[in-house]
């Protein structure tokens, strides 16, 4: 059987060479990074429930007409998506100061924002994706005025659909980030939400308590990350019950 070609190795996904043309196969890690990968560790489980989540969470979003580029979940850890070509751009959209606005200006963390905001880092490990404004965008050619106007309105659809469905289950969306791809349909270019969408991008504390269920828990050592996300992946009836005790097969007599 040939091998099949890797395309890229990120800190917590791979990218392989997909069946079809246009299509990738997107491995889920264990791998877990915080503060651009100075930590970094491997949480037994994790990759399974990512991919599931965020499975879960594309599929609801191409339900409602915002394009992803999920196409199917293929096994525990893999996902067939379209290949697509990535915008060089960190997009955040935020509901409460929390990580690094609260740093940035002193916002005290949980404070609710008068309205969501979006911001936009530049995709670059060796600089620590820094801020970014829109005028160094449009200078430097990483997106047009067009795909900004499309971003901005792609990031606050996503921003509505995740809270609501959140919501649901009792967690507060306090922020995440999304990636954007491009793919191109002969002579049209269109703008769809690319990567992934789990506990690792996103911020999501239980309403009731406070209690963090992302990777806060990991960047912070607040406790089991695993227990944390299957907690979420419960709520959401993404996992069955105890599908998240990933314990090593027992021998059967
Ligand atoms: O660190 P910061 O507060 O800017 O992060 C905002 C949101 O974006 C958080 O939900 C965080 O998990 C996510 N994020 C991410 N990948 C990055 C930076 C931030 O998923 N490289």
């Amino acid at each position: 059987m040939a091998r099949r070609k890797k395309i890229y190795e990120g800190k917590a996904k791979i990218l392989y060479e997909g069946p079809e043309p246009g299509t990738i196969v997107q491995y889920f890690k264990d791998d877990a990074t915080a503060f651009n990968a100075k930590k970094k560790d491997v949480i037994e489980g994790k990759g399974v429930l990512n991919n599931r989540l965020s499975e879960f969470f594309m599929t609801g979003l191409n339900q409602i007409g915002v394009p992803t580029h999920f196409i199917k979940r293929l096994n525990m850890r893999e996902q067939l998506v379209k290949s697509c070509e990535i915008v060089p751009l960190e997009v955040i959209v935020r509901n409460y100061a929390a990580g690094t606005m609260t740093q940035r200006l002193g916002i005290e963390e949980g404070t609710q924002l008068p309205r969501p905001i979006v911001e936009y880092c530049l995709k670059n490990d060796d600089l620590g994706d820094p801020l970014v404004t829109e005028e160094h965008i449009a200078a430097f050619g990483w997106a047009s005025q067009q795909d900004m106007d499309d971003i901005l309105s792609l990031a606050l659809r996503v921003n509505d659909f995740l809270s609501g469905v959140m919501l649901a289950v009792g967690i507060r969306l306090v922020d995440f980030k999304i990636e954007i791809g491009r793919i191109y349909d002969g002579d049209f270019m269109r703008l769809i939400i690319a990567d992934e969408i789990s506990p690792d991008s996103c911020r999501l504390w239980d309403i009731e308590t406070g209690e963090k269920l992302d990777k806060d828990v990991f960047r912070r050592d607040l406790g089991s990350l695993t227990d944390a996300y299957t907690e979420v992946a419960n709520r959401l009836g993404v996992m069955p019950k105890n599908s998240g005790q990933f314990s090593k097969p027992t021998l059967i007599n």
